[in-house]
């Protein structure tokens, strides 16, 4: 079972950037902690980032046939991205949206997601815990297709 988390701008920056509001573990320590929940629970996992929005397609677009769920922290183009909304939908992917921060308890701009209507659910507030709650949703996921 293969999981593809995929994190758009700025995310690179984690650990540094505004960690009042991110926090202070790095994207690597992310991925490390990821990593080590997936290893007991027989998943494999890709990690990628980038700050590119055409990348960002690109990946979602090579994801059909050989993963079975996307993990997207699409950072701020979530709140911009038709073309992000469009490859989910296009792809037919389950895809789950994750943010760190509360995005609902921000700023007006960050209430707005163009990529929830397509995903299967959003996971928000969380911190870097968000990636684990969403690797769990992941796996769940797979297993209520698997079951249907
Ligand atoms: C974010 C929230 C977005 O609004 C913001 O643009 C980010 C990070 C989060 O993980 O909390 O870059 O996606």
């Amino acid at each position: 079972m293969k999981i593809l988390f995929l994190n758009g701008p700025n995310l690179n920056l984690l650990g540094q950037r505004e960690p009042e509001v991110y926090g202070r573990t790095t994207l690597k320590e992310i991925e490390g902690m990821v990593r080590a929940r997936a290893s007991g629970l027989g998943a494999e996992i890709d990690f990628r980032q980038t700050n590119s929005e055409g990348e960002l397609v690109g990946w979602i677009q090579e994801a059909k046939g050989r993963f079975a769920v996307i993990v997207l922290n699409a950072a701020a183009y979530t709140h911009t991205s038709v073309a992000l909304r469009d490859a989910i939908a296009s792809v037919g992917v389950p895809t789950i949206e994750i943010h760190l921060s509360n995005v609902h308890a921000r700023e007006e701009f960050r209430h707005r997601s163009l990529i929830a209507g397509v995903c299967t659910g959003q996971i928000s507030g969380f911190g870097a815990n968000s990636y684990v709650l969403a690797l769990d949703a992941a796996i769940n996921a797979i297993g209520d297709k698997k079951s249907a």
